[in-house]
């Protein structure tokens, strides 16, 4: 059988992964030794051990603990480095970075330290592993729309080393109009807008971010399937979808992989797209989401192309980068 590696030599573009869920555990153990930062697991086995979920917000919890070991700019750097070796591997071309500056500025790291950590390995990422690398940052949602306000002022200074926004964190309770008014000052910046609608919460989320933030992208949406109406939308529009396999199977969005609807978003005429979200708490990088995909949902070979082809349709990289892709 040729589909599997077909699934994993074929050039991809990731749009969808937070850089924060890539540490594995033995980084945040490392990271914690040299950084004289305790963490509430005794190894890496038993941290290991923690990564049963059963939603989004028991993810979460574990996940700010884990980002809780990043205090310099080299650590931010290791942490995009490792990944995106990790991402040539998988034959990824062109990978969308989201990034959380509120976990780290919080803690009282600055937003030098993060942004110059990460750019600098997405610079590398290009001349060392012919990856195109790009970051979007992201405003949790869990917090005030004034502290989003906040962020966005302390990016600014480093505006041509981030490419756009998103809004990620706790979904369900804090809809996309609790950041309008800092969304429409992203637009007037230029810069490109996605959010997370429609994970666990509601197809009307996804009317949302589409009407009143105006993002050019939806981060998950497997929800959508439930709103004929918006499903049109989608299609008319050509909003991509940036959906999370495996993801959606450890939060348990859907009871199994079989279950996905992938397929259906597909069929659709969705440009719906394969992604990892945080893949070093949910079982696999970008070959490992297509593979368990495929493997269960018996998707063909026809739309593992149409997958790759979404990936790069749906990409914010420059048109001429586009077309030595295609
Ligand atoms: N959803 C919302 N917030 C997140 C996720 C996610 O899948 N991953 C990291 N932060
Ligand atoms: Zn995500």
């Amino acid at each position: 059988e040729r589909l599997p590696e077909l699934l994993g030599i074929m050039p991809k573009a990731e749009l969808h992964m937070h850089i924060e869920g890539s540490l594995e555990p033995e980084l945040i153990f490392a990271l914690a030794q040299r950084n004289g930062v305790t963490i509430p697991y005794a190894s890496v086995e038993e941290l290991r051990k923690a990564y049963a979920f059963t939603n989004l917000q028991s993810f979460l919890d574990i996940y700010y603990a884990g980002a809780s070991v990043l205090l310099t700019e080299q650590d931010f750097y290791d942490m995009a480095w490792a990944y995106l070796q990790r991402a040539a591997a998988d034959n990824v071309r062109r990978a969308e970075m989201f990034f959380d500056p509120q976990t780290h500025t919080e803690r009282g790291v600055s937003m030098a330290t993060v942004i110059g950590g990460l750019h600098r390995a997405c610079v590398d990422a290009k001349t060392a592993l012919g990856v195109d690398a790009a970051l979007i940052l992201c405003f949790l949602r869990h917090l005030s729309e004034e502290s989003a306000f906040e962020t966005l002022e302390q990016a600014l200074p480093f505006r041509d080393q981030f490419i756009g926004v998103g809004l990620d964190s706790s979904e369900v309770g804090h809809p996309p109009e609790k950041f309008a008014r800092v969304f429409a000052r992203c637009r007037e910046l230029g810069l490109h807008l996605v959010a997370h609608a429609g994970e666990e919460g509601p197809p009307a989320y996804v009317w949302s971010a589409l009407d009143v933030l105006k993002v050019e992208r939806i981060d998950h949406g497997v929800q959508s399937t439930k709103d004929p109406a918006l499903m049109k939308r989608l299609a008319a529009d050509r909003i991509p979808l940036t959906v999370c396999p495996l993801s959606n199977l450890k939060l348990c969005v859907f009871p199994q992989l079989s279950q996905h609807n992938l397929g259906q978003l597909l069929d659709a005429g969705l440009i719906a797209t394969v992604n990892s979200d945080d893949p070093a708490y949910f079982g696999g990088y970008m070959n490992e989401n297509f593979l368990q995909t495929f493997a269960a949902t018996g998707l063909d070979a026809k739309q593992a192309w149409q997958l790759a082809a979404n990936s790069f349709e749906g990409s914010f990289a420059d048109v001429a980068a586009k077309k030595q892709w295609r």
